[in-house]
């Protein structure tokens, strides 16, 4: 057990107690009690080689240097990690995607406080589910997310399929001019469109890397996009790729990739039957917009492990709760722009402007201000969003602490996928149902980040 301090007990009464509520059951009670030493997250002001060329200063990450790190946990297993605010404004910490208790989430003032300069803050929960995850600031989160604060989590499975290899990728993009310093992090009409585009892309912070893995081999590529604005299409050159899980869910039926298109907050899992000379190539690519862009690559290296995609077994689903669609109540959701031009305030840093907005209402800011809940949810009842984009744009939208169920589109055949980010099309309408199983106040937002900061967030309350 680590050191307890009395300080420390008091925190804890107010997150860290509860943090373990998921974790309380069966035979997680004991790795639940056996509290781990929390892993210290501190954010911090570096510069950073993100160029060819030039050293890019303000550059934000945690730790010493370097991209994030990329946490490890493990399904039914206790986490702990400590937030130690090394920067110079409030932070805080949401996983994204993991089901943790509410008091986990990292929404400032609808979950918890602020966490000031120099102050700490413990995050401890138990991750339901295996699969693919991310990490980042709820606060001022397009500064703090534009300039570094994204990192990959991979949540294993004891009981995962063996794979010859495993390559995680961090993708976003960086604003930066020709000098390699950071230039304005967004224009106000592009916040009204698509959202500002990053001018240097990156994968794990390089751009283009390279990693071998072995010839013949069967590579599980886990692929995250923590872009604060890019929606990729993307596509595998080189090799066949199969698409085993999407936002960290195995997929009912996975299916050999051809072209999948996934935006910001969203992730990807491929199985990569690597080629079996030595030296062959194998290209991620994102084949959106005018030309095709290489994000990163694979080299085939050693003797061909001839391995056959065939003989992987499938991965275990994660005990999602099923929906119950005939007794659902349904919460209609309807995306717009708005006329409103104003500067809404809001808690976590306004952008000054609103252009977007949930049901008609332009909500402010990295967290709703404390108006109503869009809707309240009764604990264990089952609910299906219907959800209209009624705007001529695509919208990542990111629903925190339940995992819903695509269940039908007005645009294209659906898999039942399991997942907390859908991809909406302009003029789609979706339908996402989900058992409301987590207590609490749980953001529904946009994660194009400037369409989060201009309208387009709101909450569900779980009562
Ligand atoms: Cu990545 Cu509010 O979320
Ligand atoms: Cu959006």
């Amino acid at each position: 057990m680590p050191k307890v301090t009395r300080r420390a007990i008091l925190k804890a009464s107010a997150g860290v107690a509860c943090g373990f509520g998921l974790g309380w059951t069966g035979n997680s009670i004991r790795s639940a009690l056996a509290a781990p030493e929390p892993q210290i997250l501190k954010p911090r002001k570096i510069e950073a080689k993100l160029t060819g060329t030039d050293l890019t200063r303000d550059v934000l990450t945690y730790g010493d240097a370097g991209m994030p790190p990329v946490l490890r946990m493990k399904k039914g297993a206790a986490f702990a990690a400590r937030l130690v605010n090394g920067i110079d404004e409030p932070t805080t910490i949401h996983w994204h995607g993991i089901r943790v208790p509410n008091k986990m989430d990292g929404v400032p003032f609808l979950v918890q406080p602020y966490v000031y300069t120099g102050d700490q803050f413990d995050y401890a929960f138990t991750p339901p589910d295996a699969g693919t995850f991310w990490y980042h600031p709820h606060c001022n989160t397009l500064i703090q997310m534009g300039h570094g604060l994204t990192g990959v989590i991979v949540v294993e499975n004891p009981s995962d399929p063996e794979f010859d290899a495993e390559v995680v990728l961090n993708l976003r993009d960086w604003r930066l001019g020709g000098d390699g310093q950071f230039i304005e992090q967004y224009r106000p009409r592009d916040a009204a469109r698509t959202g500002t585009f990053g001018t240097v892309r990156t994968a794990n912070w390089i751009e283009q890397p390279q990693y071998d893995a072995p010839s013949g081999g069967l590579v599980r590529l886990r692929v995250a996009i923590t872009d604060v604005t890019r929606i990729y299409s993307f596509r595998v050159q080189g090799a066949d790729a199969t698409v085993i899980a999407i936002d960290g869910n195995p997929l009912p039926k996975p299916f050999p990739l051809d072209l999948i298109q996934l935006g910001p907050g969203q992730r990807l899992e491929l199985a990569i039957r690597m080629p079996d000379k030595e030296g062959a190539l194998v290209s991620l690519e994102d084949i959106r917009g005018t030309k095709s862009a290489v994000l990163a690559t694979l080299r085939s290296s050693g003797a061909s492990l001839r391995r056959d995609a065939r003989d992987l077994a499938p991965l275990e689903a994660n005990p999602i709760e099923h929906v119950d669609v005939a007794s659902a109540q349904h919460i209609r959701l309807a995306l717009s722009a708005t006329a409103e031009n104003v500067a809404a305030d809001s808690i976590c840093g306004s952008l000054g402007y609103s252009f977007w907005a949930i049901n008609k209402v332009p909500w402010p800011g990295d967290t709703p201000d404390p108006t109503a809940p869009l809707a309240e949810l009764k604990l264990g009842k089952s609910y299906v969003i219907d959800m209209e984009n009624l705007t001529p744009h695509a919208h990542p939208i990111h629903l925190h602490g339940m995992s819903f169920t695509v269940l039908s589109s007005s645009k294209r055949q659906v898999q039942p996928l399991i997942s907390d980010t859908y991809l909406i099309q302009a003029d789609e309408k979706v339908q996402l149902g989900f058992v409301a199983d987590n207590p609490g106040d749980w953001l529904l937002h946009c994660h194009i980040i400037e369409h989060q900061k201009t309208g387009m967030t709101s909450y569900l309350r779980v009562v």
